[in-house]
């Protein structure tokens, strides 16, 4: 397989499929290239200290020459949207209800899932941007409702715009003579540049598993994507079983290549890759290195 011309590959997918897996082996394929190359994961329980087995010593953490690994915590992300939005958004709920700074960036942070999301694809895109790394790698968090903070707030926007005379009556406090629709719309625009950014510069795989629910599971994930207009590249099939030594595992395999054949009837137009269950849990970059080659061939090591 050929690595993506674009330069952030996102991995997506349900939880415990092999995400961190092949996000894992697909940056150290880039890495073997020779390219420079970020590993990120916004996964609230990271894992990729543990899959590359290697000991965490500062946020970004050294694999090689070109491979870097960041972890980003919660804590981290809240603090980034703090900087980043926190005040403006502040500033127009604070018009609406009575409520401290601190305690809002608590309450909204904790309670709007998806906005650490929305807040990574921003950060991702800033990455992107600066140049730092040739490539970035992107192992997100299980998908829920991923994406779908980044239309709030448009909807905002839209229920606001049908209210005018009710909200340009309302007085924000010292901190900011804008309206409220020009704050929003800043907020708007920049959902719009981070749409933008996924659209035109991820290239967006789906990990899966040949199991009945992890199929079904996929059609919704495919219609969330294609509501915000982005494109799904390729499905990497996690845990396809190979060999087959008992009769359990032979019907453990029939009943896989019925969602196989389902997948590759239903996704005909995109990349389909199937990797091997292997026997073992894939610890190091050994492991992993097999993994990798499984993908995109032993050529590279
Ligand atoms: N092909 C495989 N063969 C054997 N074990 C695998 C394979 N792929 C993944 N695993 C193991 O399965 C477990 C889950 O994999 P991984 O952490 O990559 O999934 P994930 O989708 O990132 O999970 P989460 O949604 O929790 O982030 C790990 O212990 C990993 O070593
Ligand atoms: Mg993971």
């Amino acid at each position: 397989m050929k690595i993506s011309d674009r330069k952030v590959i996102m991995f997506a997918g349900k939880g415990g499929v092999g995400k961190t897996t092949c996000a894992s082996a697909t940056a150290l394929q880039c890495a073997n290239c020779g390219e420079r190359v970020l590993i990120v994961s916004t996964d609230p329980t990271p894992s990729l200290i543990d899959i590359f087995n290697i000991e965490m010593t500062k946020k970004l953490t050294v694999v090689s020459d070109n491979l870097f690994v960041l972890e980003v915590s919660e804590d981290e992300i809240k603090e980034m949207w703090d900087r980043k939005f926190g005040e403006e958004v502040y500033e127009v709920f604070s018009s609406f209800v009575d409520i401290e700074y601190d305690v809002f960036v608590d309450f909204i942070t904790s309670i709007l899932p998806g906005l650490g999301e929305e807040f990574m694809v921003d950060y991702i895109r800033e990455l992107a941007i600066s140049n730092a790394y040739d490539r970035i790698i992107w192992d997100t968090a299980p998908l829920g409702q991923t994406l779908g903070l980044l239309k709030v707030p448009e909807m905002l926007y839209e229920h606001l715009r049908m209210a005018p005379r009710i909200y340009s009556h309302l007085k924000l406090g010292g901190m900011s003579k804008r309206p409220i629709l020009d704050i929003i719309g800043g907020w708007c625009s920049l959902s719009e540049d981070n749409i933008e950014f996924l659209k035109h510069d991820v290239d967006i795989i789906i990990v899966t598993i040949p199991e009945a629910l992890a199929v079904e599971q996929m059609e919704r994930v495919f219609a969330e994507f294609k509501h915000f207009g982005l494109n799904i590249s390729k499905i990497f099939i996690n845990n396809c079983i190979e060999e087959v030594d008992s009769k359990f595992m032979r019907t453990k395999r029939e009943q896989q290549m019925v969602h196989i054949a389902t997948i590759k009837e239903r996704y005909a137009h995109l990349g389909i890759y199937e990797i091997p269950l292997f026997p073992v849990e894939v610890r190091g970059i050994d492991r992993l290195n097999d993994v990798r080659a499984t993908l995109f061939g032993e050529a590279n090591s």
